[in-house]
């Protein structure tokens, strides 16, 4: 169908449907949650919301054209099992990256313009168990966008809620988050170093949201952290691992690699920099890759720390130098054997951008000009 309503748009994007009323109601249109949305329509919406949108119709072309340029059939390769993704989300300063930097033993929190995530950050990180790769997301208010990426790409949500905070908004949001990926949450209570922390406070509000402990007879793990002082974390990556044991995660590792951008920049010196996970198959120097509307050959490639790799298996987050351009986050970042064609639909991609902006422009204008009456 070429039409959506309004209740399930929103329930589509994870955001609440009054949310999207409002921003209807600033585009000029007065709308209730049932309300029937043309397909123009919502794509306006979705992306005035920071969203990225997928006209029907459009998949199934790329996706023909995208076989073409792989020449391999994903599908039929054998999969193996492969690290999981761990998605840390929660409350502005809820102790995310400090708990992600207790786990890494390093000192990323202390390095962030006032201390408050802007981008996802992505970590491989070698616990007794095995790899696990985590997403650090940021919780401050205007980052929806950004945590419904990583709430897609990722296997497990870490939900961090502070004990002497409670649950809040952002909290909420997460786990609209995760219930729309259905992806598994692992509460972790943090800040229970300190004095006045109330975990039971933390569980009485999540058992509100359906999250039940397992100590009250529910399925949701509960595990009291500090990133202070590193209490509980053990017990967390145990959990983690539990969780992954149940999902049988398990990918390709050979064959050409398939990812998706967490992030990219322009940096000086460097050229476009994106920082891909790969979820497919296996990445090298000298990949022709495309993502999104962009395209190039692999010049680099680099892990968190820096350190330049040559390969990127499945699950595995890197630096990847070499593209034409910066592509959004959440883009498709694949290798493609026939180069040719990978630019030819790049450059596709880009005629279709570039028309979908100026339609949502002359759709602006014509609105204004007809408030102008
Ligand atoms: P955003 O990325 O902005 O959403 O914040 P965040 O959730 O990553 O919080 P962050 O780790 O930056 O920590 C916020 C503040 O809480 C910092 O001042 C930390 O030092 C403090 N903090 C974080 N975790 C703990 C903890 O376990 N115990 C105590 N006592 N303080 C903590
Ligand atoms: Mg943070």
């Amino acid at each position: 169908p070429d039409s959506i309503t309004v209740g399930d748009l929103a329930q589509r994007m994870a955001v609440k449907a009054s949310e999207l009323i409002k921003i209807l109601m600033g585009m000029g249109m007065m709308s209730t949650i049932n309300e029937s949305l043309d397909q123009d329509t919502a794509q306006l919406v979705v992306e005035e919301m920071g969203h990225k949108a997928i006209p029907v119709g459009a998949k199934d072309e790329e996706e023909n054209l995208l076989k073409e340029v792989r020449e391999v059939d994903v599908d039929a390769l054998d999969s193996e099992s492969r690290p999981p993704v761990v998605t840390i989300m929660g409350h502005v300063d809820h102790g995310k990256t400090t708990l992600l930097d207790y786990i890494r033993k390093a000192r990323v929190a202390a390095g962030e313009a006032g201390g408050i995530t802007q981008h996802i950050g992505a970590y491989q990180v070698q616990a007794d168990s095995g790899l696990v790769t985590f997403l650090d997301t940021p919780g401050h208010a205007a980052f929806t966008a950004m945590r419904a990426r990583g709430a897609a790409v990722t296997d497990i949500v870490i939900l961090v809620v502070a004990a002497d905070d409670g649950v809040m908004p952002q909290t909420e949001e997460a786990v609209q988050h995760a219930r729309a990926g259905n992806v598994p949450i692992v509460v972790a209570i943090t800040k229970s170093d300190k004095e006045n922390a109330d975990p039971d406070r933390v569980k009485n509000e999540l058992a509100k949201l359906e999250l039940i402990p397992e100590d009250w007879g529910g399925d949701t793990q509960f595990i009291p952290v500090s990133g202070m002082t590193g209490q509980g974390v053990d017990e967390l990556l145990e959990a983690l691992v539990l969780q992954s044991e149940i999902l049988e995660l398990k990918a390709p590792k050979t064959g050409p690699a398939a990812g998706v951008v967490i992030e990219s920049s322009l940096e000086r010196g460097r050229g476009p920099v994106a920082t891909v996970l790969v979820r497919t198959g296996t990445l090298h120097k000298g990949d022709v890759v495309l993502a999104g509307q962009h395209f190039g050959r692999v010049r680099a490639m680099f892990d968190e720390d820096g350190k330049p790799v040559k390969e990127a298996g499945p699950s595995c987050p890197v630096q990847v130098l070499g593209l034409s351009g910066t592509p959004e986050a959440g883009d498709d970042a694949i290798a493609v054997t026939d180069e040719r064609k990978a630019k030819e639909l790049a450059s596709v991609r880009e005629a279709k951008a570039r028309d979908a902006r100026a339609k949502a422009r002359d759709r602006r204008l014509g609105d204004w000009a007809s408030s102008m009456g």
